[in-house]
């Protein structure tokens, strides 16, 4: 099968379809999507989306609070674009009929997460992504000119002359097929499926930054993966999240005999930012030998449930009272803060291909993102990399971000890996504290995984589980190599060998291009 479009526009999250929504003005828009086009990490957000609006809140006032979380990293300009065109787009959606909470007076009611100094963000009670994904998925399907490809999977990008050109896709009754367009828009999201224990749907497998590292384009800050500090732990039940906003609403973090603990560790308490409560939590439970919970009993039950009907029935399948009962959490990966690089329109280094949402990489959350930025940005850079691709396809200039060149692995004879072999290694060596012995271990089995992967898709057996398993060990390689090369602790990546920040060797961006083997 083969297709022609004017654009392209890969995954139907939060950016992909933001994107295809403007670029239906100016032509013909394929839109491929590897499963039901409302499976995404957008359709999972519970939180909400950070912006702006209240009236003791400025951009300036989110920009210092997304740099502080991003622990100096963020790259500046990428976070003024963000805090400052946020409201407006955010705007957008309440005029297209978002059913974000409101309060008594008809203003969006605005929650309070961690490490925001401010009420900022406004949500669809605990299940403020499905809202957003059905809001824009109408406005999408109500657009003549996008086509919607449903369970067709993007497999490989096409580049002529240094050019991407498209993608070829398989679709899930096994249909080859490929796309041509003048430019191509990489919206696939996050890769927390590369870890054992994650809060990310299972097409969460990294696809796009495996794609555009395949096609030469570079991919950045991958040592950057945000582990979400209240993730439901209860045996046999699945590994989901229990939002911040419940800490921002009054929860608290208590250990086995149930005192709360996160003041002896960081000043902020509950509230401090994702990656340090997450560390806090893994020192107390170092420090007792048993868990830590989450509590919302000294809160109105009544209030909880009703603010919170989505997770409090997920406690319920786990026999759980949210409202009541202490809920047993540990940390998962949630959020990968690198992805593939690009300017602050979407442009790649790839002329003709862009990238926005969770795959991409601004620079925006530094080495570690703020509650609810995420949503914002897939809405404003997927806006931006729709303007942007209506023009002549070009490179992103990227001046100031250090290139790390390197080959691919050499293809092998050991056998595959399962995906399993891949997640839990990645949870053992390139989790929440790292060293380098295990990460170095790490990058060599994971390089040999590459290897003997391709070496697999060469012989054409090239079966859907091949493909997933490829990206997945390409990304798992990506990030921990680039965890091993970081011999510091900032934000989110935390060495033990090295447990400290370093400003004078590593205040910086690292990007890797990945030479084909
Ligand atoms: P996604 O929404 O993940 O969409 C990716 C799309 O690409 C999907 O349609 C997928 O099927 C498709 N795709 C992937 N690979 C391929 C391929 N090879 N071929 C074709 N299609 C492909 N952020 C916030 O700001 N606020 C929150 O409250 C919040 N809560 C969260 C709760 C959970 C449980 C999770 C998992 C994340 C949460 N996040 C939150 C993060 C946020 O949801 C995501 O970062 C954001 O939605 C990403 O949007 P996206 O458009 O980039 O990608
Ligand atoms: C949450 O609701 O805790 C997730 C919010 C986010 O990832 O920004």
């Amino acid at each position: 099968m083969h297709l022609d479009a004017e654009f392209l526009v890969i995954g139907s999250g939060i950016a992909g379809l933001r994107a295809a929504f403007s670029l239906a003005e100016r032509g013909d828009v394929i839109m491929l999507t590897k499963a039901d086009p409302r499976e995404s990490n957008t359709g999972y957000a519970q939180g909400g989306i950070a912006a702006a609006i209240g009236p003791d809140d400025s951009p300036a006032l989110h920009a210092r609070d997304t740099m502080a979380a991003g622990d100096g990293l963020c790259a500046a300009e990428a976070v003024d674009v963000l805090v400052r065109e946020g409201p407006r787009y955010v705007r957008e959606l309440i005029e297209w009929g978002a059913a974000f909470d409101r309060e008594a007076s008809g203003q969006p009611a605005l929650g309070r997460e961690a490490a925001h100094s401010v009420r900022r963000v406004l949500h669809a009670k605990d299940a403020t992504g499905r809202e957003i994904a059905r809001l824009l998925g109408s406005r999408v399907s109500g657009r003549p000119r996008v086509r919607v490809m449903d369970d067709a999977m993007a497999v490989d990008l096409t580049v002529d002359s240094g050019t991407c050109s498209g993608a070829t896709f398989v679709t899930a009754a096994g249909v080859q097929g490929a796309v041509t367009a003048r430019q191509t828009l990489l919206a696939t999201g996050g890769a927390g499926q590369v870890f054992r224990d994650t809060t990310n749907p299972a097409g969460a497998t990294g696809d796009g930054i495996a794609i555009a590292a395949r096609a030469g384009a570079r991919v950045m800050d991958l040592e950057f993966v945000q582990f979400h500090p209240t993730v439901l732990n209860v045996e046999g039940a699945p590994r989901f999240l229990l939002s911040e906003a419940l800490r921002g609403e009054g929860g608290r973090l208590i250990n086995d005999a149930g005192e709360a603990f996160m003041e002896r560790y960081e000043p902020a308490g509950d509230l401090a930012s994702r990656d340090l409560v997450a560390r806090a939590m893994f020192r107390e439970v170092q420090r007792t030998g048993a868990p830590v919970y989450l509590t919302m009993a000294h809160l109105d039950a009544g209030f909880v449930r009703t603010r919170f009907p989505t997770i409090s029935r997920a406690c319920a399948n786990a026999g759980l009272d949210l409202a009541r009962d202490r809920i047993p959490v540990s940390p998962a990966a949630h959020y990968l803060m690198g992805g593939v690089t690009t300017d602050l329109d979407g442009r790649t280094s790839l002329p003709g291909l862009f990238a926005a949402g969770e795959v991409a990489c601004t620079g925006v959350h530094g080495a570690n993102r703020l509650a609810s930025n995420s949503l914002l940005e897939g809405l404003v850079f997927g806006a931006r990399a729709s303007a942007a691709m209506q023009g002549a396809p070009k490179a992103a200039r990227l001046a100031g971000i250090d290139v790390d060149d390197a080959a691919w692995p050499a293809r092998g004879t050991e056998s595959t890996p399962s995906a399993s072999d891949v997640r839990d290694l990645m949870w053992r060596a390139v989790g929440l504290v790292r060293a380098r012995g295990p990460l170095h271990e790490a990058v060599e089995r994971l390089a040999a995984w590459v290897g003997a992967v391709a070496a697999a898709r060469q012989t054409g057996a090239c079966d859907p589980e091949l493909r997933r398993l490829a990206n997945l060990a390409t990304v798992g390689w990506l990030i921990a190599r680039a965890a091993l090369r970081r011999e510091e602790s900032r934000g989110a990546h935390f060495r033990s060998d090295f447990p400290s920040r370093d400003d004078l060797h590593w205040k910086k961006h690292i990007a890797d291009r990945i030479r084909p083997a």
